[in-house]
């Protein structure tokens, strides 16, 4: 009984320490290249997040992406929303890929997910000016060679995400409310749901997607393989107050019969170095997010003065 017991308590634990967190010390972002060395920041290594800074190099080549599929009025099938106790994820079926904008090739869409903060902290995992945004959405994507998001684990550009940043204002975002309305029966780790497919041009920023930042870096998430063409949108998706606190305080990371019950909150990694990366600016990008949050003024006058100055010495 007593060995049955200890027995249990070792397959237990070893199920813990097989597994990533946010938030306890032996498993949080600083201890995953514990369990996966790749995660390991070395120097000069290309990890994600970054910190946004105006240290951009303008890239007049870089114009909107091609997103196909993406405002299709019914796609096919039925996608699945998924808690798997590190995010929500959007899973969606065939159809959607993305291409253009200076990515390398072809890329099939397959999920989307999101990064949060709590009830009083913001979540995204870049930063703007060292300045969280309250959430972050990654759109991923597969190289088209490859069958799946693992197979594509080797190739320095096998991974194309497309991120948005999310802000809060008074007004619900009725399209965010297709997944919204949906978090309630994913609320538990594990647990899954059909969702309706939708056209997802409709969450995005449509009238500003060509303002965008470039860069290679890493999975936020283990196995953290440095293998990601980012691209960053400057201008945010818009929720409401509680749309935003749908994620915050009604999603868990534990599972149905845990014996406590944990909010999934915090869900974002470190800002890594970029080192000797750059980081490049489409055409149209304005180069002011950094100002966003701020009200505009002499200082946003003063910063946009400073950032052509830099764009243009840069040419
Ligand atoms: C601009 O972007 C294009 C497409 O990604 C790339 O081929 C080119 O090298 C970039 N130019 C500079 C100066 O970085
Ligand atoms: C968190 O996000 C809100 C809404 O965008 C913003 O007003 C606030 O400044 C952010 N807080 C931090 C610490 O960045
Ligand atoms: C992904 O593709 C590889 C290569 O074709 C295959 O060996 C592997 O079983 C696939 N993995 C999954 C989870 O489907
Ligand atoms: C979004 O795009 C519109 C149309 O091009 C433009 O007028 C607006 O300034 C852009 N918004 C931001 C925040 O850059």
């Amino acid at each position: 009984m007593v060995w049955t017991a200890a027995l249990l308590v070792v397959v237990i634990s070893y199920a813990d320490s097989d597994d990533y967190c946010y938030n306890e010390p032996h498993c949080d972002p600083y201890a995953w290249g514990d369990m996966f060395p790749s995660c390991h920041p070395l120097l000069e290594e290309h990890h994600s997040p970054i910190n946004l800074d105006q240290h951009m190099v303008r890239n007049s080549s870089l114009d909107s992406l091609h997103l196909e599929g993406f405002d299709a009025a019914q796609p096919a099938g039925h996608w699945t929303l998924q808690n798997d106790g590190h995010s929500v994820v959007l899973h969606m079926g065939s159809g959607m890929s993305v291409s253009g904008g200076g990515l390398p090739d072809v890329y099939h869409t397959v999920q989307l997910h999101f990064h949060w903060g709590a009830q009083a902290t913001n979540g995204s995992e870049h930063t703007v000016d060292t300045r969280r945004y309250p959430m972050e959405m990654h759109i991923v994507n597969v190289k088209a060679v490859y069958p799946n998001l693992t197979a594509a684990l080797d190739d320095p550009t096998g991974l194309a995400v497309l991120s948005f940043f999310i802000d809060v204002v008074y007004a619900d975002n009725v399209h965010f409310g297709h997944i919204t309305q949906k978090l309630s029966s994913v609320a538990l780790k594990g647990q899954t749901t059909k969702i309706k497919p939708f056209p997802l041009i409709s969450l995005l920023p449509k009238h500003n997607m060509s303002q965008y930042y470039r860069y290679y870096g890493s999975l936020t998430t283990p196995p953290c393989s440095q293998v990601v063409v980012w691209t960053l949108y400057e201008v945010p998706i818009h929720i409401s107050w509680s749309q935003l606190a749908q994620f915050t305080s009604q999603i868990f990371s534990t599972e149905e019969d845990a014996e406590q019950v944990t909010p999934l909150q915090n869900n974002f990694r470190h800002v890594h170095e970029t080192f000797s990366r750059v980081v490049s600016a489409s055409k149209d990008a304005k180069l002011l997010s950094g100002t966003a949050a701020r009200p505009l003024g002499s200082a946003a006058t003063l910063m946009l003065i400073i950032t052509v100055g830099r764009v243009s010495s840069a040419l």
